[in-house]
Protein backbone atom coordinates (compact mmCIF):
# COMPACT_ATOMS: atom_id res chain seq x y z
CA UNK A 1 0.00 0.00 0.00
CA UNK A 2 1.08 3.14 -1.15
CA UNK A 3 1.69 5.68 2.02
CA UNK A 4 -0.85 8.75 1.12
CA UNK A 5 0.49 12.52 2.48
CA UNK A 6 -1.75 15.40 2.61
CA UNK A 7 0.40 18.41 1.79
CA UNK A 8 -1.25 21.19 4.00
CA UNK A 9 -0.38 24.44 2.89
CA UNK A 10 -1.72 27.94 4.58
CA UNK A 11 -2.11 31.16 4.53
CA UNK A 12 -0.54 33.17 1.44
CA UNK A 13 0.34 30.67 -0.40
CA UNK A 14 -2.14 30.73 -3.51
CA UNK A 15 0.04 34.07 -4.32
CA UNK A 16 3.28 32.47 -3.91
CA UNK A 17 4.45 33.30 -7.31
CA UNK A 18 4.28 37.09 -6.35
CA UNK A 19 6.46 37.03 -3.02
CA UNK A 20 9.62 37.60 -2.68
CA UNK A 21 11.56 35.37 -4.15
CA UNK A 22 15.62 35.96 -2.37
CA UNK A 23 13.04 33.85 0.35
CA UNK A 24 10.87 31.41 -1.58
CA UNK A 25 11.94 30.90 -5.03
CA UNK A 26 9.75 32.34 -7.00
CA UNK A 27 7.70 28.91 -8.18
CA UNK A 28 4.28 29.44 -8.29
CA UNK A 29 1.71 27.10 -6.01
CA UNK A 30 0.81 24.66 -8.87
CA UNK A 31 4.72 24.64 -9.61
CA UNK A 32 5.65 23.57 -6.27
CA UNK A 33 2.86 20.90 -6.19
CA UNK A 34 4.03 19.80 -9.76
CA UNK A 35 7.43 19.06 -8.03
CA UNK A 36 6.19 17.47 -5.19
CA UNK A 37 4.17 15.47 -6.79
CA UNK A 38 7.42 14.34 -8.72
CA UNK A 39 9.19 13.79 -5.94
CA UNK A 40 6.04 11.30 -4.30
CA UNK A 41 6.18 9.84 -7.73
CA UNK A 42 9.96 8.96 -7.62
CA UNK A 43 9.12 7.77 -3.84
CA UNK A 44 5.94 5.46 -4.70
CA UNK A 45 3.96 7.87 -2.68
CA UNK A 46 0.70 9.34 -2.95
CA UNK A 47 0.18 13.13 -2.52
CA UNK A 48 -2.94 15.20 -2.05
CA UNK A 49 -2.93 18.76 -1.24
CA UNK A 50 -4.86 21.26 0.05
CA UNK A 51 -4.33 25.53 0.52
CA UNK A 52 -6.57 28.02 2.65
CA UNK A 53 -6.67 31.20 3.52
CA UNK A 54 -8.76 30.78 6.13
CA UNK A 55 -7.42 29.62 9.97
CA UNK A 56 -10.95 27.58 10.62
CA UNK A 57 -10.95 25.76 7.19
CA UNK A 58 -7.09 25.04 7.96
CA UNK A 59 -8.35 23.56 11.49
CA UNK A 60 -11.43 21.32 10.17
CA UNK A 61 -9.19 20.22 7.35
CA UNK A 62 -7.10 18.78 10.33
CA UNK A 63 -9.81 17.66 12.09
CA UNK A 64 -10.68 15.26 8.52
CA UNK A 65 -7.03 14.54 7.72
CA UNK A 66 -7.17 11.19 9.12
CA UNK A 67 -10.21 10.24 6.56
CA UNK A 68 -7.95 10.47 3.64
CA UNK A 69 -4.14 10.26 4.64
CA UNK A 70 -1.69 8.51 6.21
CA UNK A 71 0.81 11.08 7.22
CA UNK A 72 1.04 15.14 6.78
CA UNK A 73 3.55 17.43 5.78
CA UNK A 74 2.35 20.90 7.28
CA UNK A 75 3.30 24.52 6.48
CA UNK A 76 0.90 26.61 7.90
CA UNK A 77 2.57 29.94 6.33
CA UNK A 78 3.04 32.37 9.25
CA UNK A 79 0.06 30.59 11.26
CA UNK A 80 3.02 28.17 12.48
CA UNK A 81 4.15 30.94 14.61
CA UNK A 82 1.24 31.67 16.37
CA UNK A 83 -2.07 29.65 15.77
CA UNK A 84 -2.57 27.62 18.99
CA UNK A 85 -5.79 26.28 17.22
CA UNK A 86 -3.74 25.15 14.49
CA UNK A 87 -1.57 23.06 17.04
CA UNK A 88 -4.65 21.74 19.43
CA UNK A 89 -6.16 20.52 15.74
CA UNK A 90 -3.02 18.98 14.32
CA UNK A 91 -3.16 17.12 18.18
CA UNK A 92 -6.76 16.12 16.88
CA UNK A 93 -5.45 14.62 13.28
CA UNK A 94 -2.90 12.26 15.33
CA UNK A 95 -1.05 11.61 12.41
CA UNK A 96 2.46 11.53 11.50
CA UNK A 97 3.57 15.09 10.22
CA UNK A 98 6.07 17.14 9.25
CA UNK A 99 7.03 20.64 9.34
CA UNK A 100 7.87 22.35 6.39
CA UNK A 101 9.43 26.13 5.26
CA UNK A 102 10.56 27.05 1.92
CA UNK A 103 12.85 29.78 3.64
CA UNK A 104 15.15 29.74 6.24
CA UNK A 105 13.03 30.69 9.17
CA UNK A 106 15.27 30.39 11.54
CA UNK A 107 17.65 32.71 10.15
CA UNK A 108 15.14 35.00 9.84
CA UNK A 109 13.10 37.74 12.06
CA UNK A 110 13.38 36.60 15.46
CA UNK A 111 9.29 36.13 15.43
CA UNK A 112 9.80 33.33 12.58
CA UNK A 113 11.78 31.16 14.98
CA UNK A 114 8.49 30.36 17.34
CA UNK A 115 6.95 27.16 15.94
CA UNK A 116 3.50 26.52 18.05
CA UNK A 117 3.56 22.87 16.39
CA UNK A 118 6.98 21.55 16.44
CA UNK A 119 6.06 19.62 19.71
CA UNK A 120 3.47 17.94 17.54
CA UNK A 121 5.88 17.17 14.32
CA UNK A 122 8.16 13.96 13.82
CA UNK A 123 10.56 16.76 11.92
CA UNK A 124 10.91 20.25 10.93
CA UNK A 125 12.75 20.63 7.62
CA UNK A 126 13.48 24.81 6.91
CA UNK A 127 15.60 26.93 4.31
CA UNK A 128 15.73 23.87 1.64
CA UNK A 129 12.96 25.38 -0.86
CA UNK A 130 11.43 22.69 -2.65
CA UNK A 131 13.97 20.15 -1.75
CA UNK A 132 12.75 20.25 1.67
CA UNK A 133 9.29 18.61 0.64
CA UNK A 134 11.28 15.70 -0.61
CA UNK A 135 13.10 15.29 2.84
CA UNK A 136 9.41 15.21 4.57
CA UNK A 137 8.20 12.89 1.96
CA UNK A 138 11.44 10.77 2.63
CA UNK A 139 10.85 11.10 6.21
CA UNK A 140 7.17 10.08 6.71
CA UNK A 141 8.25 6.87 4.28
CA UNK A 142 10.85 5.96 6.73
CA UNK A 143 8.38 6.32 9.33
CA UNK A 144 5.86 4.29 7.71
CA UNK A 145 7.47 1.56 6.71
C1 LIG B 1 7.08 30.11 5.40
C2 LIG B 1 7.79 30.95 6.46
C3 LIG B 1 6.81 31.78 7.27
O1 LIG B 1 7.50 32.55 8.23
C4 LIG B 1 6.05 32.70 6.36
O2 LIG B 1 5.10 33.43 7.09
C5 LIG B 1 5.43 32.00 5.19
C6 LIG B 1 6.20 30.97 4.52
C7 LIG B 1 8.08 29.35 4.51
O3 LIG B 1 7.67 28.44 3.82
O4 LIG B 1 9.26 29.72 4.47
O5 LIG B 1 4.33 32.32 4.77
O6 LIG B 1 6.28 29.15 6.05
Amino acid sequence: MRVRVEVMHGVNFDVLGRRNADHYGGLTLTELEVKIKQFARELEMEPSFSQTNHEGEFVESLHRAAEGADALILNPGAWTHYSWAIHDALEVAALPTVEVHLSAVDEREEWRRVSVIRDLCIARVQGNGVDGYREALELLRERLA
